[in-house]
């Protein structure tokens, strides 16, 4: 039976993906945290907390005084990223650490967090926006697809933790999607409000890894597969 999700946090909650998750889960009943630097929506079932994950120290009793003030938590979405534009010929360590900073030690610091209480609590859902990019070495963004399957890695280690305990752990790996982190984007991009159903359908189902849209599963089937030297020739 799906699971139904009562107070939940989202970090990453300004823009995009994450914002949209905010509106959904409040329009279901849900009462949520929404945690970002920007401004977030407001309304019924919402609470809004400035927070920069960059600000690793103050994570553990931000987390718990969030718990404290919900209730309770039975969700925590990790979707804050940054995908800073890289030229072909620049290797620019100051984005490659606010990317690691971002993508990587801010999602360890709040899932660890939501790791460690429902591990205890024997229930409970931990949901890591990843991406599609994590899957190969490709050419243009060195970085970026390396902090996502750090992510998708680490996440894979929680489930094999935590996953008998009855705490859920999944894996998000969307493909372009429409928000303003792909505004540079050329080509086909899913519509943001279908990505946040779609992810939702997964963490209710307690899926391990699920692709936005499934079609990207495919795609990314025959990705996976290519032999190095067509990546080295195809640089996309
Ligand atoms: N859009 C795509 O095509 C796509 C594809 C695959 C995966 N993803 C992943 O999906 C997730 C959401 O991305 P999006 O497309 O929705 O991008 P977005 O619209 O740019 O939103 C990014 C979110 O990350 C938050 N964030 C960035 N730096 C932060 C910091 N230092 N502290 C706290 N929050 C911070 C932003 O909040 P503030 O700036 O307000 O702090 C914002 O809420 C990311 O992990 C991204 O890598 C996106």
């Amino acid at each position: 039976m799906p699971q139904q999700f009562h107070r939940a946090i989202v970090v990453g909650g300004s823009s995009g993906i994450g914002r949209e998750l905010v509106t959904q889960l409040a329009a279901s009943g849900c009462q949520v945290a929404s945690l970002a630097r920007r401004d977030q929506p407001q309304g019924e079932n919402i609470r809004t907390y400035a927070h920069d994950v960059t600000d690793f120290a103050a994570i553990p009793a931000l987390f718990q005084q969030i718990c404290l003030d919900l209730g309770g938590l039975d969700l925590l979405v990790y979707a804050s990223g940054v995908m800073p534009p890289v030229r072909p010929d620049e290797f620019s360590f100051d984005k490659d650490k606010q990317m690691v900073d971002v993508n990587v030690l801010g999602a360890v610091a709040w899932c660890n967090e939501a790791a460690q209480r429902f591990g205890q609590a024997g229930s409970g859902t931990i949901v890591g926006i990843g991406s599609v990019a994590g899957d190969r070495g490709r050419a243009p963004k060195p970085v970026y697809g390396a902090t996502k399957a750090f992510f998708e890695c680490y996440l894979e280690s929680l489930r094999n933790r935590i996953g008998s305990k009855g705490v859920a752990v999944v894996t998000i790996k969307p493909g372009p999607t429409d928000t303003p982190m792909a505004a540079d984007h050329v080509g086909a991009k899913f519509p943001v409000a279908e990505a946040a159903r779609q992810i939702l359908s997964a963490a209710r189902a307690g899926k391990r890894v699920a692709y936005i849209p499934w079609t990207m599963a495919l795609a990314f089937f025959i990705i996976r597969r290519l032999p190095s030297p067509l990546m080295q020739r195809l640089k996309f």
